[in-house]
């Protein structure tokens, strides 16, 4: 049985008092939850402060990107023990606004995804295709070369670390979510994929989340699906109300 797990992605919001109060009170609203893994990946400069409210909470934190190298000249970068340093267990990796904001390469998000299971960090490895390629029947192929490339060389040991994420790119901060049947169909595909890279017993170990307009009103039939095993949210995750609602749902 695989643990739900939900966890929100802040992108480039908040400032460092609504971000300490939104920590606080999601900590004190989900103080009885523990039928449900949730996390927080906020900015980088409000991780500690973060961490702070959230210290006798059941709430996990995580960063939204880090780079591969351990340190050195690398001006703007944060590596993956900075994020152990300020109390991070997980880390977003290969977001599409990395991806396609940023220009980040298959190449590169997997060096991070190595990177960060020998640092000691639980990647969330985040996948989907744009708009443009579900319109041309390309779902498949790209979210299958995306997981490939992204994995490659992590052994079946070390890919239990890995979170996946689904996140159609068309879904995200659109409004636009995946019906629960394309959510599930694409869950479905990864998860014979990954039998097919490791065996059947870890496909089914390795929680798959969807993340793209979730929010409360979709969470319930989102998560009916059996290969749906968490959320990652980003609009919804910035109000207490919201996503503590949409964690109660699953709990
Ligand atoms: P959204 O973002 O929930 O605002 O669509 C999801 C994400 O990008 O992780």
């Amino acid at each position: 049985m695989r643990k739900p797990f939900i966890a929100g992605n802040w992108k480039m919001n908040m400032d460092g008092e609504s971000a300490v109060a939104l920590a606080a009170g999601l900590g004190a609203a989900l103080s009885e939850v523990d039928t449900v893994d949730v996390a927080v990946c906020t900015p980088y400069v409000y991780l500690q402060s973060v961490a702070k409210a959230l210290s006798s909470s059941n709430i996990a934190l995580g960063g939204q990107n880090m780079y591969f190298e351990q340190g050195g000249a690398f001006t703007g970068e944060i590596s993956c023990q900075m994020l152990k340093d300020v109390c991070c267990s997980y880390v977003i990796l290969g977001h599409s606004e990395r991806r396609h904001v940023m220009g980040e390469t298959d190449e590169l998000i997997n060096k991070k995804v190595h990177a960060a299971i020998s640092g000691g960090l639980l990647p969330i490895l985040c996948v989907g295709e744009l708009l443009e390629e579900r319109e041309g029947d390309k779902t498949t192929e790209v979210v299958t070369s995306q997981v490939k490339k992204g994995l490659e060389g992590v052994t079946a040991e070390k890919v239990l670390a890995v979170t996946l994420a689904y996140e159609p790119v068309w879904a995200i901060g659109t409004g636009k979510t995946a019906t629960s049947d394309q959510a599930q169909e694409v869950h479905a595909m990864i998860r014979g994929l990954l039998t097919e890279m490791y065996d059947a017993s870890i496909a089914e170990q390795i929680r798959i989340q969807y993340g793209g307009s979730a929010k409360p009103g979709n969470t319930a039939e989102l998560m009916a699906n059996p290969d749906v095993d968490g959320l990652l949210v980003g609009g919804a995750s910035l109000k207490v109300e919201d996503f503590s609602a949409m964690i109660k749902t699953v709990a």
